[in-house]
């Protein structure tokens, strides 16, 4: 796949996702679905998306026991999206049962991505909190490296990760990077922002955009400013 950007639909209701979706009159971003969609409305959702036509990443991270995540991820594969993910701390066991759960009876399967350590997770929470001494970078490529062995395609990560983690896991391996502001927009509540264009120099995949998308007054015109700093 090339690069492409990823618009975050993090709405509430069915209703308030078809009408953003609507306005991209014979465009077909391709959607993130998450958590706050996917359990306010269920399946149907994300089979009612792909069957307007945009490829989907499923953002549900999951993380449990091998077992219980080789089963759920088995019913996912079923929903026909292009991307699910989960996280690395589950580990390698968790990582491999995964991909065996997801993979198809005719071999084909979803990309599957890890979240490593979560953007809001810092320093000192990692070490209080989780007992985990190394330094958070050093956290962060060793999941990134257990994600690969385990035979998982990329992570998320923050677009400045992008670059270190394709020295560490080689050009093939996807990175898909939230984190993404406009020079002339608003940080929100993220810390670590770039720009589209950044982005796409250092090296990310895949970016995915929610709000200076979803909140802007024209969504298309910031959704096809997004593609063409970052795509074209
Ligand atoms: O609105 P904004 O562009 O900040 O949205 C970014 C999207 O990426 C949200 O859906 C957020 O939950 C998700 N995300 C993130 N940081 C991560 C992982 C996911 O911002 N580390």
């Amino acid at each position: 796949m090339g690069k492409d950007v990823i618009v975050a639909c993090d709405f509430s209701s069915k209703e308030a996702t078809i009408a953003f979706l609507d306005k991209f009159q014979g465009k077909k971003p391709f959607v993130k679905i998450g958590m706050e969609l996917f359990y306010a409305e269920g399946p149907s959702i994300v089979r009612e998306i792909k069957a307007r036509g945009h490829k989907i990443f499923l953002d549900l991270k999951l993380h449990d026991i091998p077992n219980t995540v080789k089963k759920a991820m088995s019913v996912l594969s079923h929903l026909d999206v292009d991307i699910c993910n989960l996280h690395a701390a589950g580990t390698t066991a968790m990582m491999k049962a995964a991909l065996e759960g997801l993979t198809r009876e005719d071999g084909t399967r979803p990309l599957l991505i890890a979240v490593t350590q979560l953007t809001s997770t810092d320093q000192e929470s990692m070490e209080k909190d989780l007992l985990i001494k190394a330094p958070i970078d050093e956290v962060v490529m060793h999941y990134a490296q257990n994600a690969k062995n385990a035979g998982l395609d990329g992570i998320v990560c923050s677009p400045l990760e992008a670059g270190k983690v394709h020295d560490y896991c080689g050009k093939d391996f996807l990175t898909v990077t939230p984190g993404v502001r406009f020079a002339d927009g608003d940080a929100g509540d993220q810390k670590r922002v770039m720009t589209p264009a950044a982005a796409k120099a250092i090296g990310s995949d895949y970016i995915v955009v929610g709000r200076p998308i979803t909140a802007a007054e024209d969504p298309v015109a910031a959704y096809e400013r997004c593609v063409a700093e970052f795509c074209d």
